[in-house]
């Protein structure tokens, strides 16, 4: 009988990654049955599935890490002995089956085998070439099945190991899946993988991560404030932010899809450092209170307002997996008392309320198209989110990014878009500073072989360079379905 495995399981054991498997799955190359992969088919796509370790998987985990600075993810944190202990006896169990089926199959095939001989011997004049066919092919099918029985069981102990130091979730109705490793909860976990499901304190205060468990067994890793009711703890409800998993589970659990799911937000934070990037532009990390993070969508923005007074609507630069480090492009503007508090502030760190989140330009994380972003100058903090974000989902086949950008060689920025394009084979970045104009900058595109008609395009500036931006990216055949922009400033 074939062995399936969830995509996310399949791609950790051939050392690739999601996207990578998906497009395997999208070319025909492998085949998925009701959303799973047949152990077979991985190994014949994999044939080296067991014994290598992919180098992009680990480039992107890194990436991951360096988007999500504060969290536990990578830091080798493993799961308690309890967990480790179920996750043993759950496997001795499933090992104990199999043996029995695969017993009770061996007999099967031995007894059809000798059955079918019989007959043959028997003479049947009709039937002997057919029986002795059948037989011959019984035979043959459970050689070719132990004909390289180490690799299988190679493959096996790895998926083993795995099952050992995480499980999956299976999010029901949005079928999204990922990994909690370690001591980390589900709640973390899901932000990890970019995954929306409704949180508040992420302390056990508010009940909003209140989830359904069906099927799949987890553990509580602290007491929490909030009451589940006698008939909800019946019905399986749990707190994601207070529970990890033990086996692989199934949870029935809202997400947010787009930016009107989101909930309306007002947190106190503080104002953690202040870095020039030229004389300009400068670089803003917010912290929030560690019971306060803030969800948003890739690319959306914020109101912040100083306590000491000013305020601006700015763009998130950072992912969304990480709600408490928050990052802000600020421009010098005479006159703005935002800008100039920021840029002149020397001493403590300024509390700022932030409200929020707006904005429509976000990810559309339903497409595994290429993403082409073009950004000018400062505008690219809401692309700096979509990318970022994009990159811990695995969610796009390739990544174009074009930055209009006079800031000084060197720059943190650009260091980090040049980190991105020499850790990731599908990712391309070019910074252009001269006066390139929208024609030409097709020209590039089409050069680089990227087809307009197969992209997801986000373009982010001021007013007249998106607009002339546009104008030409539709006019050589980019879907206008395909295309979202933002005007900033
Ligand atoms: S997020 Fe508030 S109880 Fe879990």
């Amino acid at each position: 009988m074939p062995q399936f495995l969830n995509l996310s399981r399949a791609a950790r054991l051939a050392g690739v990654t999601r996207g990578e498997l998906q497009k395997k799955i999208r070319k025909g190359e492998l085949k998925t049955f009701e959303g799973e992969v047949a152990v077979n088919d991985l190994l014949r796509v994999y044939p080296k599935a067991e014994l290598e370790q992919n180098e992009m998987l680990d480039r992107v985990a890194m990436i991951k890490q360096r988007a999500m600075p504060k969290t536990r993810y990578g830091d080798g944190a493993q799961p308690v002995p309890k967990i480790i202990a179920t996750r043993l006896d759950n496997l001795n169990t499933t090992l104990a089956q199999t043996k029995g089926a695969l017993n009770a199959v061996e007999a099967l095939i031995e007894g059809a085998v000798a059955k079918l001989k019989n007959l043959a011997a028997q003479g049947t004049p009709i039937a002997t070439e057919t029986i002795l066919e059948i037989a011959d092919w019984l035979e043959a099918s459970s050689q070719e099945r132990d004909s390289d029985p180490d690799r299988r069981a190679r493959l096996f102990a790895k998926d083993a190991f795995l099952r050992i130091i995480a499980a999956s979730v299976k999010v029901i109705p949005s079928g999204h899946e990922y990994f909690v490793e370690g001591t980390e909860s589900i709640l973390e976990a899901s932000l990890r993988a970019g995954l929306s499901m409704d949180y508040g304190c992420t302390n056990g205060n508010c009940g909003s991560c209140k989830v359904r468990v069906l099927s799949g067994e987890v553990w509580k890793l602290r007491d929490h404030d909030y009451l589940l009711g006698p008939t909800e703890r019946d019905m399986g409800y749990i707190l994601t932010c207070c529970n990890t998993a033990v086996t692989d589970v199934v949870l029935e659990a809202s997400e947010a899809f787009s930016p009107s799911d989101l909930p309306a937000q007002s947190i106190r934070a503080g104002i953690r450092k202040i870095q020039n990037l030229d004389d300009n532009l400068l670089l803003l990390r917010v912290q929030t209170p560690r019971a306060q993070t803030l969800r948003f969508f890739a690319g959306q923005k914020i109101k912040l307002t100083l306590e000491e007074g000013g305020s601006s609507e700015l763009h998130l630069a950072g992912c969304p997996c990480d709600g408490r480090n928050l990052e802000f492009l600020v421009r010098r503007q005479q006159g703005n008392l935002f800008s100039e508090t920021v840029f002149n502030h020397t001493g403590t760190s300024p509390i700022v309320l932030l409200e929020g989140p707006s904005g429509a330009f976000v990810l559309n994380d339903n497409s595994a198209s290429p993403l082409l972003l073009i950004a000018f100058g400062d505008a690219f903090a809401p692309v700096k989110s979509i990318v970022e974000h994009a990159i811990s989902i695995d969610l796009a086949e390739s990544f174009h990014l074009y930055w209009f950008n006079d800031l000084a060689k060197g720059n943190y920025l650009d260091r980090l878009c040049r980190s991105w394009n020499d850790a990731l084979d599908n990712f391309h970045y070019h910074s252009i500073r001269t006066a390139v104009d929208p024609e030409q900058l097709i020209g590039c595109i089409a050069a680089e072989g990227v087809v307009l008609g197969r992209c997801n395009c986000y373009v982010a500036g001021e007013k007249g360079a998106v607009e002339g931006m546009i104008a030409a990216l539709t006019g050589a055949g980019l879907p206008e379905d395909q295309l979202s922009f933002e005007s900033i400033g």
